[in-house]
């Protein structure tokens, strides 16, 4: 079965029927070959875009349409995605860190199949970690017995070597801004590091809280035209997201507004995302190859 197709045919049953998919449909796409990881990483360069929005609703709207999607929480002592679900986790990455348990015995399970891996929250020491650390997590993947089709990583604020690290290390970057100058100049700043000290050319724009679909364009353009002028970087426009009180509300009681309201507008750009991400051609590298050559790539320059 043709998986492009499968969820773009879904998705407009999603926004129909405002419950859940169909039984036969779902069946469908359980059925069809699993495809290797992909690991999507979720940044913005500022604060507040709606990084961790969109990783949740994304991943929902992906799970809701049958495909099998696990979260990684990267703004480490700062969790977000498992109140962002109502999750209530009892350990995070310090404890695969310090050897008390394995990325498995992480999993929280949420709603329709989603997985979260919780980054625990308040713990100074987890802010801090150093690149060795990153990279032990990034390639405790490789060992996971049942990977998931997609990774979705949500990243912090900034411009640090933990948010370069998770980018540098995934298939695609999918950069969050919204309109106001600082989303501008934080993405540009942290396009320019990423692809000077990081290698990473290629990413994917998303508009968010944006009014109407010009806002949006307009939003991509201006970051597109600055960043060919004076980086060696691919920009493409991979959808928006309006601004939504109903997606407000879905965050106050703590649910993804793709399955609480996905009649809503917000919900309508998420699924639109979610079927053109699922339509991306294969990466050049496989996900999993990568990881290894990034966990590899950052022992030796780290000690680990
Ligand atoms: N499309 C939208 N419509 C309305 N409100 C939104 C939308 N997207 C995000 N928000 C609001 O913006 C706020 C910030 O969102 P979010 O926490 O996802 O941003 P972030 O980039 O992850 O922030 P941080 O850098 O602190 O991690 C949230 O309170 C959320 O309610
Ligand atoms: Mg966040």
């Amino acid at each position: 079965m043709n998986q492009a197709w499968g969820l773009n045919r879904i998705f407009p049953l999603l926004a129909a029927h405002q419950d859940q998919v169909h039984p036969d449909q779902a069946a469908g796409l359980r059925e069809r070959p699993r495809r290797r990881c992909r690991t999507i990483t979720v940044a913005g360069g500022k604060g507040g875009v709606g990084k961790s929005t969109v990783t949740v609703n994304l991943g929902m709207a992906l799970s809701m349409a049958g495909r099998e999607v696990m979260l990684l929480d990267a703004d480490m002592g700062m969790a977000n995605l498992d109140v962002l679900l109502g999750l209530t986790p009892s350990r995070h990455i310090g404890h695969l860190l310090d050897g008390s348990c394995g990325l498995e015995d992480l999993l929280l399970p949420g709603p329709h199949g989603l997985k979260v891996i919780p980054a625990g929250s308040g713990a100074r020491r987890l802010a801090q970690l150093g690149n060795g650390e990153h990279a032990a997590v990034i390639r405790a993947f490789d060992e996971l017995v049942h990977p998931p089709e997609y990774l979705l990583v949500d990243t912090a604020a900034g411009v640090s070597d933990n948010v370069a690290l998770f980018a540098a290390a995934a298939d695609d970057v999918i950069l969050v801004v919204c309109d106001e100058p600082a989303s501008m100049t934080d993405a540009y700043a942290l396009i320019k590091v990423l692809s000077r000290d990081f290698g990473v050319r290629r990413y994917h724009v998303l508009a968010n809280m944006v009014r109407h679909a010009g806002e949006a364009r307009q939003l991509y353009t201006k970051l597109a035209r600055v960043s060919d002028r004076f980086l060696d970087v691919t920009l493409d426009f991979v959808g928006m997201v309006p601004h939504d009180e109903q997606l407000r509300q879905a965050i106050r009681r703590q649910s993804a507004v793709v399955d609480t309201a996905p009649g809503s507008r917000s919900a309508q750009g998420f699924k639109q995302l979610a079927g053109a991400v699922d339509t991306w051609g294969e990466p050049e590298r496989p996900s999993h190859d990568r990881i290894a050559f990034f966990g590899g790539q950052a022992a030796l320059a780290t000690g680990w």
